[in-house]
């Protein structure tokens, strides 16, 4: 409402115009005429030697409207001022503001008797006194004063409107959410994901603004509690299917098929009615990027657009060091001559990446299933396939 007060405000203060002048706001119900008149008359009323404001509204009488303006500018009594006749009132009200340099606002007016009823016992000595109207007709202000200035409140930009419904949404939770979140742009966009699955529940934002551990919030631990957080969060094929990144090396671009046909042969997708497991395992990967979780990236340099995707390199660690705990995939790097480091026999997930072919001892992990391995440099595939059965 800036612009709008310090238009109106101009006008209010404008020394060079002596004369008595009507400014008003105008628009429909509910468009904030009665806020922006609050907040004028709070900057401004300290100029003025007198300041009143009468609530009209569409139910008012002459009588009513003169007595509760007297009310508020002299030290009459209620039992003294219902006795006054409305002549009375009508001159007391010009002599209480003869001297004066006032600012009226008459608030909500709904029809021009109001103007025809209240004008002729405001004086007008030519010392900048001011009336401010606020009203939903046009006609009002111009029957006042036909070279009144007229501000015409407008709506709220779509911008705006999301600013102030999601200010009043969760105030206070949702503020102390977005502080917890230490100005990290990562913790708040997957904290915004997780909370875009709960929809405008005060009670499911309070639970997770409760979880969240915030004293830590130095080190980058919050991040790390909100990342934990969100994944806590997911159902349960969605955890296996997100825990798989771990067997990705970090910060890997995924082409959007494979991962999909990985999570399918794992048996990570469920079976739903009339879709294919891809479909379905397609719904999965957009929950993960909704929840911001999952980037999805769009490569259109080529002739054909290679849709894949990856994790941030914080998530990735989240799924490493949760798949270690749950005994869900081992994930290793080798550097250079390194080989492959103990496995335990449980293992049944295995991803190795590195620049080299490497070997292990089958018999002691008796329990893989799935072996995936991430190649950085050119090697003769098939004598690497040749390996792989050999080792079995
Ligand atoms: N620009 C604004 N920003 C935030 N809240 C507003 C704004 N304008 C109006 N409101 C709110 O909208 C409601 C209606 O405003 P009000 O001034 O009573 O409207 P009017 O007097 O035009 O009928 C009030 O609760 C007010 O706090
Ligand atoms: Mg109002």
């Amino acid at each position: 409402m800036d612009a709008e007060t310090n238009k109106i405000l101009g006008h209010l203060l404008d020394g060079s115009r002596k004369r008595r002048s009507v400014i008003s706001i105008v628009g429909m119900g509910g468009l904030g005429k009665t806020t922006l008149a609050k907040r004028v008359v709070n900057e401004a009323k300290a100029r003025f030697s007198l300041s009143v404001w009468i609530d009209v509204s569409q139910q008012y009488s002459a009588e009513s409207l003169l007595r509760d303006f007297l009310r508020q500018v002299t030290k009459l009594k209620v039992k003294k001022l219902e006795q006054m006749t409305r002549t009375e009132c009508e001159a007391t009200v010009y002599q209480t503001l003869k001297a004066e340099n006032y600012l009226i606002v008459m608030d909500d007016v709904w029809d021009k008797e109001v103007w025809t009823i209240l004008s002729p016992h405001l004086p007008d000595a030519e010392n900048g006194s001011r009336v401010l109207i606020t009203t939903r007709y046009v006609d009002v202000p111009r029957a006042a004063d036909p070279s009144t200035p007229l501000l015409e409140l407008r709506l709220l930009s779509k911008e705006e409107s999301w600013e102030l419904l999601s200010k009043k949404a969760f105030p206070n939770v949702g503020k102390e959410i977005a502080r917890k979140c230490g100005g990290l742009p990562l913790a708040l966009v997957v904290l915004g994901g997780l909370l875009s699955t709960k929809g405008p529940s005060l009670g499911a934002w309070k639970r997770v603004a409760e979880t969240l551990v915030w004293e830590t919030s130095k080190d980058g631990r919050v991040c790390l509690d909100i990342l934990a957080l969100s994944y806590e969060d997911l159902p349960r094929r969605l955890k296996c299917c997100f825990l798989y990144f771990s067997s990705l090396p970090e910060d890997f671009e995924i082409n959007v098929d494979k991962l999909i046909g990985l999570w399918v042969a794992e048996g990570f997708v469920e079976q739903r009615a009339g879709e294919t497991l891809e479909e379905t395992a397609e719904d999965y990967l957009e929950e993960l990027v909704q929840r911001c979780m999952v980037i999805r990236v769009q490569d259109e340099s080529g002739p054909i657009i290679e849709v894949s995707c990856r994790i941030h390199d914080l998530l990735h660690d989240l799924t490493v060091a949760e798949d270690k705990e749950v005994g869900f995939l081992v994930s290793q790097g080798i550097r250079d001559n390194e080989g492959v480091s103990q496995l335990d026999s449980s293992v049944r997930r295995l991803s190795l990446q590195g620049e080299k072919a490497w070997c292990w001892d089958s018999k002691s992990t008796p329990r893989l299933r799935t072996f995936l391995f991430y190649l950085f440099c050119q090697v003769d595939i098939n004598r690497v396939f040749i390996m792989w059965h050999n080792n079995f």
